[in-house]
């Protein structure tokens, strides 16, 4: 079912008692306005997720996932966290493919392909990341790179997995910068994406797909972003973590 979401990403910010607060500040602030339709997933640190699934529990509307999985379901990777984990934690969604993860921990396509295919079998919901780099966009390479980046991790999978994840589209260049993109580009990219898997599952399944818009959304552009007609809503990071600024961006959906 295509929704319309709000979802914050706490990237490496927040101890446990300050997460927890945010949280409890989010929850007082959005409690009643969520639905099925229209959701807040919290994003935290993987030590955050229980005690902020069970602040958030039987919240309809309300959800939590981990910002990364292993490509693994189990093994000796010491360090890491598997989907099943996160599952058993309460987290009911998780962040795959973030550019900071492509960036600083060399994750690929295939290794992208392995964890959305992990996530999905422990149940969780995938926001699968995709965007393009300033240097690919300034060479025009912009739908290629996310063509590729969706094809390549995505497209082997059957129309049912599809259905049962989001892609968020954050063109690198706006990440933390400050500098977001303008609605019209933003939304440019979303209907490629939607007619890309349009062109591969059916028009039927790409409208029902959730498309989110990541990169610099602040409580200041959120309305005129999630105005656009294939813009669902947005992934959130610096602003998610004043519980007054992720309301002002609810606010806009
Ligand atoms: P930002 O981050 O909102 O701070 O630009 C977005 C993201 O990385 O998900």
């Amino acid at each position: 079912m295509r929704k319309r979401i709000v979802a914050g990403n706490w990237k490496m910010h927040k101890t446990l008692e300050e997460g927890l607060d945010l949280a409890r500040d989010i929850r007082a602030r959005l409690q009643g306005r969520c639905s099925e339709e229209k959701e807040v997933i919290l994003f935290p640190p993987f030590i955050h997720l229980t005690g902020i699934a069970e602040l958030l529990k039987g919240l309809t509307g309300f959800h939590s996932g981990g910002q990364n999985c292993h490509h693994k379901n189990e093994g000796a990777y010491t360090g890491e966290i598997s989907a099943s984990m996160l599952a058993s934690s309460g987290a009911s969604h998780v962040i795959i493919g973030h550019s900071e993860r492509r960036k600083y921990f060399g994750e690929d396509d295939a290794l992208l392909a392995a964890k959305t295919e992990r996530a999905l079998e422990a149940k969780l919901t995938p926001v699968f990341c995709c965007g393009e780099t300033l240097e690919e966009r300034e060479s025009e390479k912009q739908f290629e790179v996310v063509g590729r980046q969706i094809r390549k991790a995505l497209f082997h999978l059957p129309e049912e997995k599809i259905r049962s994840l989001h892609i968020a589209y954050e063109p690198v260049w706006a990440i933390g910068t400050g500098r977001s993109a303008s609605p019209e580009a933003a939304s440019e990219m979303h209907a490629f994406i939607r007619s890309e898997v349009a062109a591969q599952y059916g028009r039927k399944c790409a409208d029902s797909l959730s498309i989110l818009y990541g990169g610099s959304v602040k409580p200041g552009n959120a309305a005129e972003l999630f105005a656009m007609p294939d813009i669902d809503g947005g992934l959130i990071g610096g602003a998610s973590l004043q519980a007054a600024d992720f309301e002002a961006i609810f606010n806009a959906l």
